[in-house]
């Protein structure tokens, strides 16, 4: 009988180095290859530019594989506990750093019925990171970006999404990388901010900056990113403008429109009960959300329903119950928003509705609650955390303080050290040269 030979992979950019492996691995007996998940990839580094379906399609037609299985997990056990195969094989760089303790287990767990780790010398030339860049150069398409939040609400415990106003904003959500415990943590996608928005134009949020010019405002962003984007949709404003509103966002390759349960003018909800703010009833506004999920096109766009009931001094319950309406209605997540200190009506609202509802997204955005982690919002059971206004509050204290010593000192020379180097900023967008 032939030899059993596993290879696991993730796929997105196949290069003669993977192909390789499987040449290598096809010496050895009938080879399987385990294509790493969304999910599983998204537990340590980036979504892949394709999708689970795209990158198994790939992976059947090489030369050499005799079959394709979902490996749902970065951990190999799972799998080879089901296949036990004679052999794992991989490229020898997993010997070194993050992936050693992966190849240890695949050792110890074939070991059992005499199974061996094959390590085959990597492929030097090809750079990995190279690569990464050039599908940053391919960019994206509306659609491809439009779907990926969906594709991350799956794959992901929990959703990180950073404020932007304009392009300069995007490309730090779109770049900007951490290394946490070996694991490399970034942003996720963007959220089109009314505040933001408003402000960095000179204008109140008071839904005065109208779509259209906000719609000119995002093609910035659109521009230079490839990340999702939540567009912050305000009231949703008229119900017969609504659909448009919906079109003209999905046309764009934007993700999701959150909307709020409010009517009349539109104050930030950050106000609370110290100005007049109204709610919409429960039947207008489902009767928004219909409109808008029957104008979309795709299935994948989501709206995204926000509830005022916690802004506006009312129970827990009370936005519950407006939450299960709108879900009738058609709405595809719900946002839950608070400016309580103390984050504890918001760990309210997400357990009590997980009891009832367990796979509608929710959205939080604690900018008053902000002492609490990713990792206690993700067990109390949301979705998606967006922090909805920090880059705008980040640079205009920066900016103030320039300019006042400018003008203190009658020359630039004395915020030398507050800005960055001319050398840098000539440098910070390719092509600038
Ligand atoms: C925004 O960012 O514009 C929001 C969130 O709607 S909040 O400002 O908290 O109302
Ligand atoms: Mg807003």
């Amino acid at each position: 009988m032939k030899k059993k030979v596993y290879v696991g992979m993730s796929a997105d950019i196949i290069h003669p180095g993977h192909l390789n492996i499987i040449k290598e691995a096809a010496k050895l007996g009938e080879v399987t290859v385990g294509v790493l998940t969304d999910k599983a990839i998204a537990s340590y580094k980036r979504l892949p530019y394709l999708d689970f379906e795209q990158r198994k399609l790939i992976v059947e037609n090489i030369k050499g594989v005799v079959k394709v299985i979902a490996q749902k997990t970065l951990d190999y056990v799972p799998n080879l506990l089901i296949e036990k195969p004679d052999f794992v094989v991989h490229g020898d760089d997993w010997k070194e750093g993050i992936q050693k303790r992966t190849r240890q287990r695949v050792i110890d767990t074939i070991a059992q019925w005499g199974g061996k780790v094959i390590d085959i010398p990597y492929t030097h030339g090809i750079s990995s990171t190279q690569l990464n860049k050039r599908i940053k150069s391919i960019g994206t398409t509306p659609n491809v970006r439009l779907k990926r939040l969906r594709r991350l609400i799956a794959a992901k415990p929990i959703v990180r999404i950073l404020e932007s106003h304009n392009g300069l904003t995007g490309l730090i959500i779109e770049n900007t990388k951490v290394e946490v415990n070996g694991i490399l943590r970034e942003f996720d996608g963007m959220w089109s901010s009314s505040l933001t928005d408003s402000t960095s134009k000179g204008k109140p949020d008071i839904e005065a900056v109208d779509i259209t010019t906000r719609m000119l405002n995002l093609n910035d962003a659109l521009e230079c990113t490839t990340k999702p984007i939540i567009f912050d949709g305000d009231t949703g404003g008229k119900i017969e403008h609504f659909a448009f509103t919906v079109r003209t966002l999905e046309r764009h390759g934007v993700s999701a429109v959150i909307i709020e349960d409010k009517i009349g003018l539109k104050k930030n909800s950050l106000f609370g009960t110290s100005v007049p703010q109204k709610q919409d009833t429960v039947a207008d506004f489902c009767a928004k959300i219909k409109v808008g999920k029957q104008a979309q096109v795709t299935d994948d766009f989501m709206i995204i329903a926000r509830l005022e009931s916690l802004i506006l001094g009312k129970t827990v319950a009370h936005a519950l119950e407006r939450a299960f309406a709108y879900i009738g209605a058609g709405a595809d997540g719900v946002m839950i928003h608070s400016k309580e200190k103390s984050g504890d009506d918001i760990r309210d609202f997400c357990e009590r509705f997980r009891k009832v509802d367990k796979n509608t997204p929710i959205v939080v955005v604690p900018s008053t609650y902000n002492h609490i982690t990713e990792e206690v919002f993700q067990q109390w059971g949301a979705n998606i955390v967006i922090y909805a206004n920090h880059l705008l509050r980040a640079a205009y204290p920066a900016m103030l303080d320039v300019a006042k010593s400018i003008l203190t000192h009658g020359r630039s020379y004395e915020a030398n050290d507050k800005c960055m180097p001319i050398k840098e900023i000539l440098e910070l967008i390719p092509g600038t040269k």
